[in-house]
């Protein structure tokens, strides 16, 4: 059991591929305060990434806008760009990607914060086959923010970071899917 950031990652072989979920993600020292110092500079365009990352979200899967009551019927790409909805739901994301990057050395705090985001998930019907593609979606709308300050190990250091992130999630989704069936 346990997500957090900190265990120690064993080697993994491709034949383990299928136990992928169960293995522990961990970000070293270095890793973790290249996300730090580089959140300082995304968290000035912030609002402008939390757009970015939805609209090209909605391009490539456009049936992940199902989810969303405010803007399931918004086709038009300028029209959901210039949506103060999406702006708004671009902005939650973007604050609890700001909470995780405060707790990144509390792993119990951090646990519970993104347990929880998965459990709510649940309730609104955001599968967890999609949630792999908001850190994509990320990496692709940070980087031209910190232009040559990109580098692969900082890459590298948030692919981790939305690894940790989607994994919990999705083992939050599972318990909240879990008592419902239960009860
Ligand atoms: C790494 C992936 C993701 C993160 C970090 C994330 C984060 C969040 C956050 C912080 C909220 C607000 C939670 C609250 O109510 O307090 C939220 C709400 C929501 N998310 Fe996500 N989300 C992710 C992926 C997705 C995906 C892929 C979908 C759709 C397929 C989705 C659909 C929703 C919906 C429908 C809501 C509630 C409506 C709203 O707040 O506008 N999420 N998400």
């Amino acid at each position: 059991m346990g997500c957090s950031l900190s265990a120690e990652a064993p080697d993994r072989r491709p034949e383990q591929e299928e136990e992928e979920d169960a293995l522990p993600v961990s970000l070293s020292a270095e890793s973790r305060e290249a996300i730090r110092s580089s959140w300082r500079e995304i968290q000035e365009d912030i609002s402008r990434v939390g757009v970015i990352m939805f609209v090209r979200l909605f391009e490539t899967h456009p049936e992940c806008k199902d989810a969303f009551f405010t803007f399931r019927d918004l086709n038009d790409v300028n029209t959901l760009r210039a949506s103060k909805e999406l702006k708004a739901h671009g902005l939650r994301i973007m604050y609890i990607i700001e909470k995780t990057v405060a707790r990144i050395d509390q792993d119990d705090r951090l646990d519970q914060l993104i347990l929880d985001l998965g459990r709510k998930h649940y309730q609104y019907k955001a599968l967890p086959k999609y949630y792999d593609l908001m850190g994509e979606e990320f990496i692709h709308a940070i980087h031209p923010v910190l232009q040559e300050r990109w580098t692969s190990d900082l890459e590298e250091a948030w692919k981790t970071l939305f690894l940790y992130i989607t994994r919990t999630m999705k083992k939050g989704y599972q318990q909240a899917q879990r008592s419902h069936s239960s009860s």
